[in-house]
């Protein structure tokens, strides 16, 4: 597929230069051990009245099934709701996607309906999760993050003392 590169710097590209409209998404990249091996991202609207981001992720084939998608997840849990001050997270799942809905579980996300959503030109089943702060299951390992302060201001939600 020659086009997927071009396609994807494209969407890209567009996320950085809407950053942080009314509509956004941030893509985070992945690495394990040096290389870069997928994508967790979240998007958002009218963020700093509603912060209520929506995930989605992918992880190259060759990774999947090790736990990574997993701790992920709780990354970017984690920077949203301790450096962005979300009130909930959610995300959605295929019905033919156990993995993802299994990831969503293991992260603390609970069911939150279902809808049918424009698939390839199909109607296909959509699963919704949502997850709050109290539910949030962390890694096992401390999640690190810098330059939360920078973010805040810059996507519209600094604390007092921020810059
Ligand atoms: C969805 C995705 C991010 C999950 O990442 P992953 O690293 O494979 O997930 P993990 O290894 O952390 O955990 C997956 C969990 O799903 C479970 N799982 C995997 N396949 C499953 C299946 N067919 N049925 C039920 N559970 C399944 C695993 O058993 C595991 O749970 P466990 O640890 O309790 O055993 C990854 O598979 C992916 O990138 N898929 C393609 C893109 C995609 O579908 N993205 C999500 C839509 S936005």
């Amino acid at each position: 597929m020659p086009w997927l590169g071009r396609d994807l710097a494209s969407r890209y590209w567009k996320y950085r230069a809407t950053f942080p409209g009314d509509e956004w998404a941030l893509p985070l990249v992945v690495r394990h051990e040096g290389r870069i091996v997928g994508i967790q991202g979240a998007e958002a609207s009218r963020f700093p009245v509603l912060r209520t981001p929506d995930t989605f992720s992918w992880l190259t084939q060759s990774m999947q099934g090790r736990g990574l998608g997993t701790l992920m997840r709780q990354a970017i849990c984690a920077l949203f709701f301790d450096e962005l001050d979300v009130h909930a997270m959610t995300s959605g799942a295929y019905a033919d996607n156990p993995a993802s809905a299994a990831v969503s579980r293991k992260v603390g996300f609970v069911p939150n309906g279902t809808r049918l959503e424009l698939r390839d030109g199909d109607a296909a089943e959509h699963n919704k999760f949502i997850l709050t702060r109290d539910r949030f299951i962390r890694p096992a390992v401390p999640v690190t993050i810098r330059g939360g302060a920078a973010l805040r201001v810059f996507a519209g939600v600094a604390r007092p003392g921020d810059g």
